[in-house]
Order: structure tokens, then C-alpha cells, then sequence
């Protein structure tokens, strides 16, 4: 059996000076939001409670759907390293991009290098990668198959939507085609929620329904998400029978303040090629002032 730990939207803090030419445009609001509210919110004590509960399970590999940062600053890189650093190793932790990563032009830049190694699909070398080499990326551990998917672009102001465009989606019904004859189950990671409703017209996945095409056609065996900080599961079309749609809440969201308080996903997955096997067990903050413990626990597939 493999295991693989899900957790998204991190939103490390707190956020470092910024200088004020570097809160010009789309950030200012940004800057407002997070002493407004974020910053109590995303608590990295609550944080660091849920990693030693989830390195004491000690998965397989790590899943981490985006949104490590909260404005791109520069002064917000070198912790945000040291917090995946302290997730995992390159090689155990898989990460795609939140929106908040890419929250400017720069920022979306940026991030390609600075995360670059828990970005970095099996034999892609060490050579500089751009966004459109680097994804989708494929890694194999074992019988799974994790590509990982970026939807972050910078947006407009009051904007948080995400798009994966027409190369990349391409590029993915090519690897999923191939991984799903090789026999693998494909675990595609990804930011933003699948289905527009779940994040409503400014936060949603514009093209959406290139995915679901994808995956209607081609298929999966499962598909991870964060993005709306909330836990979530339902199922979207696949040739073979529904999909899970897993989603997890923010690893950050301090149980006194947030509808959804800080969870994480173990996904169990065993069985062979048309026989998978996928429990999803929830462990998180029941309430304030509990360690983390077993929140839920179900077969998806
Ligand atoms: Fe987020
Ligand atoms: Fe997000």
C-alpha cells in the first residue's frame, strides 16, 4: 500500500517589510486583506502542530496544491523555502502553484525558481525550466503516478482565478493516455477546484471544462485540489466510472477563527491496473485547543 499525505494553502507568514514601491497595484490590497484578517487566520503555530502529526504517520509522499505564499514579496521566499525544506525533501514532496504564488507577474516568475525543486518532474536534469517545459509533470513512486499541474496566473485585482490554457491540458491528455496504459494510478494535482461552482466567477478555473474533458475522456484515478480552504469530496466523469475530487482545507486555518480549521488528507491507495483501491482519511483540528486527530475516514473508490 502507498500513502500519500494532501495538504494545500500553507499562506506562510507572517509577512516580511515590504518597501512601498514593491506594494504598488494588485498587492496593496492584498497588504490590506492580510492585517485586516489573514494574519490571525493563518496561524504557522497551528501549522507546525499538523506537520508533526502528519511526519508521524509517515506517508509515502507529500502532495502540497499551492498557495505557499501569500504576495509573492521577495521577503517572503526564504521562509517559505525553509517551510518546504521542512515538509520534505525534493524527492518525497510534490508541489503545483497556488494563485497566490503567481500574484504578480513577477511573483509568477519568481516562483519557478525559487520552488523549482519539488516542481521538477523524474529526468527533467537540472537544466533551467520554463513554465511551459516544466508542466504538467510526471513523477512515478511506485505504482502512482503524481502530475502535477499549474493553474496559477497573476490576475487583476479582486481577481483569484486560475487557467491551465491549451498546451498544458494537451500535454496532459498525453501523459495521463500514456501512464494509464502503462498501468499506473494517476494522481493529477492541481490548485484550483474543478468544478466552477466550488469557487464562483472570480476565484474559479476558467477553462474548467477543458480538464473535465480530459478527464471524461481520458482518465484518472484521482484528483487532489485546494484553493477554497474547505474539506471537500466529489467525483467528476471519467470512461471508466466517477472520479474522486479531493479537496483539503488550509494547513494554516487556526480553529478559533476559521469555518474550516486546519486538516490534512492521507490517501491510501493500493490494488492493481481497473482495480484501485483509495481510502481517504481526514486528520486535522476537531476544535481549539485539540492536538490533530482522525476527522473522517472513507473508502473513495
Ligand atoms: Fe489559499
Ligand atoms: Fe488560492
Amino acid at each position: 500500500m502507498f500513502t500519500l499525505a494532501h495538504l494545500s494553502d500553507p499562506h506562510i507568514g507572517p509577512l516580511p517589510r515590504a518597501q512601498i514601491r514593491e506594494l504598488a497595484g494588485k498587492r496593496v490590497l492584498g497588504w490590506l486583506n492580510w492585517n485586516r484578517g489573514r494574519r490571525e487566520t493563518h496561524r504557522m503555530d497551528v501549522l507546525d502542530q499538523l506537520l508533526i502529526d502528519m511526519h508521524a504517520q509517515n506517508p509515502d509522499h507529500i502532495a502540497l496544491t499551492g498557495d505557499v505564499v501569500n504576495l509573492a514579496l521577495p521577503g517572503e521566499y526564504p521562509a517559505a523555502r525553509a517551510f518546504l525544506e521542512r515538509v520534505g525533501k525534493p524527492e518525497q514532496l510534490s508541489l503545483v502553484p497556488g494563485n497566490h504564488d503567481a500574484y504578480t507577474k513577477g511573483g509568477a516568475i519568481r516562483l519557478l525558481s525559487e520552488f523549482d525543486p519539488w516542481m521538477r518532474g523524474d529526468g527533467a536534469g537540472a537544466h533551467p525550466l520554463d513554465e511551459m517545459e516544466r508542466f504538467p509533470y510526471v513523477r512515478i513512486r511506485g505504482k502512482v503516478a503524481l502530475v502535477g499541474l499549474s493553474s496559477a496566473v497573476p490576475t487583476a485585482p479582486f481577481m483569484a482565478t486560475g487557467k491551465l490554457g491549451v498546451r498544458q491540458v494537451t500535454k496532459l491528455r498525453a501523459a495521463l493516455e500514456h501512464l494509464g496504459k502503462e498501468g499506473y494510478c494517476r494522481v493529477v494535482m492541481l490548485h484550483h477546484p474543478v468544478r466552477r461552482q466550488d469557487a464562483g466567477p472570480t476565484a474559479m478555473l476558467t477553462d474548467a471544462d477543458r480538464l473535465t474533458g480530459v478527464l471524461r475522456q481520458i482518465g484518472a484515478e484521482l484528483v487532489l485540489h485546494g484553493h477554497i480552504h474547505t474539506g471537500r469530496v466529489h467525483r467528476t466523469k471519467g470512461p471508466n466510472g466517477p472520479i474522486p475530487v479531493v479537496c483539503t482545507p488550509s494547513a494554516s486555518a487556526a480553529p478559533e477563527r476559521a469555518r474550516w480549521p486546519a486538516s490534512y488528507n492521507l490517501l491510501s491507495i493500493d490494488g492493481e491496473r481497473g482495480k484501485w483501491r483509495i481510502r481517504l482519511t481526514v486528520r486535522g483540528f476537531a476544535a481549539a485547543g485539540h492536538p490533530p486527530e482522525q476527522l473522517r475516514d472513507e473508502r473513495l473508490c
